[in-house]
């Protein structure tokens, strides 16, 4: 048989426990690392629900070379998806240093034990908030790249450098970047979904916590843009449809050969924009309750609109997202529903 071993760094997170399901369904053996900091270990036991067995899992933080060396011999590695990171943008300005450590040391220690041991296939996880606030829509690959606005999109950005400049120096690495736009939804089975630590920034988890009593209002950051409503559009994806891409990723990998460029790097979205307004008139709908919101002044660092042009994944690897805003949103909703009722 043979071996298909995927290292998923952060595999307990929100897009890496997802990603777990879906290289599961696909016949790859995944393999977790992941340091529980902004993670559950109960995420462990809603995959054993999902597939039916115990997903193999280091509680480590990835940045340890000794711990990687060993996990790819013991186990065998063949490929890794890196999703391990610090991703909250506010807190990324905050403490510049433990974000520019983690999120670029755990790079290019994983890089090094690649080189070492002769493993080549790595996916990595990059971001819409390359592109910052875009001239033209939707955004290809090639749509110019701002100077971040963030520590975050920053190592984002320099993540995508260091790959870059490791393919120019050899070709002994296969890599693909992945640019995620903003993945939503839960796993149907409601096993597992995002879980996040104290108050949420993002909208989708406000929004399930306000609509579940656990918080008593959303705020709408700002509804004096320039769009059809006057609120931010982004480009809302299920994240079973994420997961799905990097799947498909690793298969491309395999067939990236020759003597040009090792490495590329593409667009996740749904390929589709929607207003804040328009988001929360579809929860309605899903939930069949009026949210409990309010207008509010804009948020310090948001783009008015961004969403993407998934042609280039579409095209060269087969890929393009299949679910709806509307069953994101209901995935997401009966996963909010099961979280409480636990508590
Ligand atoms: N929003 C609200 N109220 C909230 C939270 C968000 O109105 O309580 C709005 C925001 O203003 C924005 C939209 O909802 O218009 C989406 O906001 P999120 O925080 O959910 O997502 P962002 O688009 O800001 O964040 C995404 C990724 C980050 C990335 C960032 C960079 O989630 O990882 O883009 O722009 F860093």
């Amino acid at each position: 048989m043979t071996n298909n071993t995927i290292l998923v760094t952060g595999g307990a997170g929100f897009i890496g426990s997802h990603t777990v399901v879906a290289l599961a369904e696909a016949g790859f053996r995944p393999v977790i690392i992941d340091d529980f900091s902004n993670s559950q270990q109960s995420v462990l036991e809603g995959l054993k629900q999902i597939l039916g067995y115990e997903v193999p899992c280091v509680a480590h933080d990835c940045n340890d070379r000794q711990t990687l060396l060993d996990l790819f011999q013991q186990e065998n590695v063949r490929g890794v998806i890196h999703f391990a990171a610090f991703k909250a943008v506010g807190e990324s300005m905050e403490e510049p240093l433990r974000y520019y450590r983690n999120n670029l040391g755990s790079l290019l220690t994983l890089m090094d034990v690649m080189l070492e041991t002769g493993v080549s296939n790595l996916i990595f996880s990059s971001s819409c908030t390359v592109y910052g606030e875009p001239e033209v829509l939707p955004v290809t690959e090639l749509t110019p790249i701002q100077p971040a606005a963030s520590v975050y999109g920053n190592t984002k950005q320099i993540g995508e450098e260091i790959l870059r400049d490791v393919d120019a120096a050899n070709k002994a690495l296969k890599m693909i970047a992945l640019r995620y736009f903003n993945p939503i939804g839960a796993h149907p089975s409601a096993q597992i979904g995002e879980l996040p630590l104290g108050i949420p920034s993002n909208l989708v988890p406000y929004l399930l916590q306000t609509a579940s009593g656990l918080r008593q209002q959303l705020t709408v950051f700002g509804d004096d843009y320039p769009t059809p409503d006057g609120t931010c559009i982004r480009d809302y994806i299920h994240v079973m449809d994420l997961a799905e891409a990097h799947v498909s990723a690793l298969q491309a990998l395999g067939q990236m050969t020759g003597a040009g460029s090792h490495y590329d790097v593409f667009n996740i979205g749904a390929g589709q924009g929607n207003s804040v307004l328009e988001l929360i008139r579809t929860f309605e709908s899903v939930s069949g309750q009026a949210l409990n919101y309010r207008i509010g002044p804009r948020r310090a660092g948001d783009v008015t609109a961004v969403y993407a042009d998934a042609t280039k994944a579409r095209e060269q690897l087969g890929w393009t997202a299949k679910r709806s805003l509307r069953e994101a949103l209901e995935d997401s909703w009966r996963w909010e529903q099961m979280l409480r009722a636990k508590v």
